[in-house]
């Protein structure tokens, strides 16, 4: 049920902040340590590689799962697209884990490539929001990622919850290799928790960002790079799929090589800094565009902040900074798609689950 919520997006989106809490408080074990079922320690443990397969939004998740994996536990992670991974199968490791990242646990594509995978006999975990779904019930693992029922077509707090368990993962996998941490992934998520909160308050400002830059164009670009630039996928998708306005996300440096050529007077271009190790290059890259004529909506986060900065992001840890950055992209995206009057809960052409390859 929606309540008084005009639309299930905009319910969904507002979660997000209990459903932080929520993961925390069932991968919570009585001594405030992570709570992860012993053979799925053992599983990732024991892989020489991991391969995230999955589609769509799963798949952004996914390629940030990758960079958190890599850094925190130092196992080698890929990330693939599910229908492209069936047909065209990488070399695999010798002990490879594969991971299936799905909302629903019913997509065609990754359920093609799990069926694939485990003739082979590789060991396989899903990353669910919806345990008893086909690929669950499939794999030798599951982890649960507690967001609740998600109504919308566009996922959302499905995308959020998904990193967070990955966060959760890579952690524990990193101590149980015996690693020294100082990341403590449930007290900075419940810190994520709060900087949502924050952002979902400020729906007012977003609405304005939205029909300043977004209510006429027909086009879009989203730049980052590193982590920010998965996360700038994912925003492009948002605005796609609910406003219909063609968007592309794009890593900063690569723009340059091609389709800057797009860029024209007024231009909207959404630029996220929230890495210290990139923010300068970014924008430097977001000048380049401004020079061409764009307008430009920077998303920064605090601390790494310039005047004029369009959202400025409450700090959270680095490693976590996506599951916030892409808060007020969910937000534009909502408001983008209510000044177009589209119908933003079902847009066209598209199904909850994509059952069918
Ligand atoms: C986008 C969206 C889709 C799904 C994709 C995978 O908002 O919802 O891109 O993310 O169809 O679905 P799941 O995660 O259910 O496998």
């Amino acid at each position: 049920e929606k309540g008084t919520y005009p639309h299930f997006m905009l319910k969904e989106i507002d979660e997000q902040p209990f459903v932080m809490r929520n993961i925390i408080s069932k991968y919570k074990d009585d001594f405030d340590k992570i709570k992860l079922d012993e053979d799925i320690r053992r599983a990732v443990m024991g892989a020489d590689r991991i391969y995230i397969v999955a589609a769509g939004t799963s798949y952004h998740a996914g390629l940030v799962g990758k960079q958190m994996i890599e850094n925190i536990a130092e196992i080698p992670v890929e990330t693939h697209i599910a229908s492209e991974f069936l047909y065209n199968m990488p070399l695999v490791s010798e002990n490879p884990l594969f991971i299936f990242l799905s909302q629903s646990g019913e997509t065609a594509d990754s359920r093609g490539v799990l069926v694939n995978v485990k003739e082979k006999g590789f060991k396989t975990l899903t990353v669910t929001n919806v345990p008893g779904s086909t690929l669950s019930r499939e794999a030798d693992f599951t982890l649960h990622t507690f967001a609740g029922p998600e109504i919308a077509v566009a996922s959302t707090k499905a995308y959020t919850a998904q990193m967070a368990v990955l966060a959760i993962l890579a952690v524990d996998t990193a101590n149980a290799r015996g690693k020294e941490m100082s990341f403590n992934p449930l007290q900075e998520l419940a810190i994520v928790a709060n900087a949502m909160e924050v952002l979902t308050d400020q729906k007012e400002k977003l609405e304005q960002v939205a029909r300043d830059f977004l209510s006429v164009t027909r086009n879009a670009f989203f730049i980052g790079r590193a982590a920010d630039y998965y996360v700038c996928l994912e925003g492009a998708l948002k605005l796609k799929e609910i406003s219909y306005i063609q968007a592309e996300g794009f890593a900063g440096g690569e723009l340059k090589h091609g389709t800057i050529a797009l860029i024209e007077e007024g231009t909207p271009v959404i630029g996220l800094a929230t890495q210290e190790h990139v923010n300068l290059s970014i924008r430097g890259n977001m000048k380049e565009t401004v020079a061409r004529g764009a307008s430009p909506c920077m998303i920064s986060m605090e601390g790494l902040d310039d005047e004029g900065d369009a959202v400025v992001l409450p700090k959270v840890h680095t490693h976590l900074a996506p599951l916030v950055s892409v808060i007020p992209m969910q937000l534009i995206a909502y408001y983008a798609a209510l000044h177009r009057e589209c119908d933003v809960d079902k847009p066209r052409n598209l199904a909850k689950s994509v059952t069918v390859e």
